[in-house]
Parts: C-alpha cells; sequence; structure tokens
C-alpha cells in the first residue's frame, strides 16, 4: 500500500542520518523528509517573537499561525519560515539546543506530527527524525536506527560545521551532542529510542557509502 512505501531513519544527533537519508532518497527515487529542521523552525520562531512557552495561549497561536515550507532544491531542503528562506539561521549549534527543547513541548509535537503525516503520507518518502518509526510512521515499512559513538558523532559535526564556515570547539561540540541526546532520549513525548522492529546500525566505522548501499539493499529485498 502507497502509505507503507516510508524508510524511516532515527537516531542521535550527528549519526550521519542527513546525509544518509538524502542519498537514500536519490538513490530510491524517493522524497527525503528533515523533520529536525522543522523543530529547528519552530524553535526559530518561538525565539524570534520572545513567545513564553508556558503560556500555552500565545503558543497556539504562534503554531496556528506558522507558514512552514520544506523545498527540494538540489538533493537538498531549503526552509522557508512564513516567507523566509532560515535554511542557515535554523542550523547554529545554538538552534539545536532550542530546537530540542521546543521539541518536548506537547502542542509543538502535535503540530509537527500532524504535518509529517500529511507530508509523507502519500508514501515514497525517507522520514529523518527521532520519532519516525515509533510514533510519526508505525507502520512504515522500512525502519532503520542509525547510530555512532558520541565521540563520532562530535568528529562529524565538528567537520560539517566549520565547512558551513562556524567557528567550533570539538569538547564543547561533544559536551552539546551529550546533553542534547540526553534531553531527546528522556523526554516523556515521542523520546528518541529505536523503534522494536527497526533495523540498528551503528555506522562509527561504516563510511557514508557502505550505510546507504547497505540500507537501499534492505530496501530491494523487502520491497
Ligand atoms: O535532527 P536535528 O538535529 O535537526 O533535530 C533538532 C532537534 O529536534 C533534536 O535535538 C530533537 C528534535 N527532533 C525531534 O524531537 N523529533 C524529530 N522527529 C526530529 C527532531
Amino acid at each position: 500500500m502507497a502509505a507503507d512505501r516510508i524508510v524511516t531513519i532515527d537516531g542521535p544527533s550527528g549519526a550521519g542520518k542527513s546525509t544518509i537519508s538524502q542519498l537514500l532518497a536519490v538513490r530510491l527515487g524517493f522524497a527525503y523528509l528533515d523533520t529536525g529542521a522543522m523543530y529547528r523552525a519552530v524553535g526559530l520562531k518561538i525565539e524570534r517573537t520572545a513567545t513564553a512557552c508556558d503560556d500555552s495561549g500565545a503558543l497556539a497561536r504562534l503554531l496556528d499561525g506558522i507558514d512552514l515550507q520544506l523545498q527540494a532544491a538540489g538533493g537538498e531542503t531549503r526552509v522557508i519560515l512564513d516567507g523566509e528562506d532560515v535554511s542557515e539561521a535554523i542550523r547554529t549549534p545554538e538552534m539545536s539546543m532550542v530546537a530540542s527543547r521546543v521539541s518536548a513541548i506537547p502542542a509543538v509535537r502535535e503540530k509537527l506530527t500532524a504535518l509529517q503525516r500529511e507530508i509523507g503520507g502519500r508514501g515514497k518518502v525517507v522520514a529523518e527524525g527521532r520519532d519516525m518509526g515509533t510514533v510519526v510512521f508505525p507502520r512504515a515499512a522500512w525502519k532503520f536506527f542509525l547510530d555512532a559513538t558520541p565521540e563520532e558523532r562530535a568528529r562529524r559535526r565538528v567537520l560539517q560545521l566549520r565547512e558551513n564556515g562556524q567557528q567550533v570547539d570539538e569538547a564543547e561540540t561533544l559536551a552539546l551532542i551529550i546533553d542534547r541526546d540526553r534531553a531527546d532520549s528522556s523526554r516523556a513525548l515521542a523520546p528518541l529510542k529505536p523503534a522494536e522492529d527497526a533495523m540498528i546500525i551503528d555506522s562509527s566505522k561504516m563510511t557514508i557509502d557502505e550505510v546507504v548501499a547497505f540500507m537501499a539493499r534492505q530496501v530491494a529485498t523487502k520491497a
């Protein structure tokens, strides 16, 4: 059934999810859904408007009025928030922590889960996040949980941020990654964890191409 033609890729930050999900999507001819970008965009809007997260009325108005669009552009996703391209603005270490914080708010998760199901519900999508296989698409045909050691994830994140021209310290990045994983895994709602039927892949000693090839084989054999 079309709705089941969904690949979910969950895992902690820096495990290589974004790169691998994008490459796999291209290889399969599927769309790519970056759900972390959605939490980041909501976090940016909350920050910019100085909305108090415990003011449920203000938060509901903000979420009701949000115009969030993900546009595919040459293999990557541009994030358009209320008509403005915020793709770069949401990718700072500060926004990572903000996104993690706002992602624990029930009203935010409810709004974004609905949006994600709307986008992914037609199938043929690689959906990347923390709760894709557990909550958003529990009936997905292929579920992966991508992990790597915190040290390896920090090393990759530093390389990625430096490539984007940002100044980062490796020890500080590792501390932030550990902090964020703890917050994402311990929250009450849709915590980061593998779905029971997910295939767990430790990418610490695998190249990106090896992981993508492995996943593509799994999809082909269980098509
Ligand atoms: O994947 P990312 O680093 O862009 O995600 C940013 C934060 O958003 C992450 O720390 C937790 C949250 N998130 C989430 O709670 N659920 C998702 N499906 C995706 C991201």
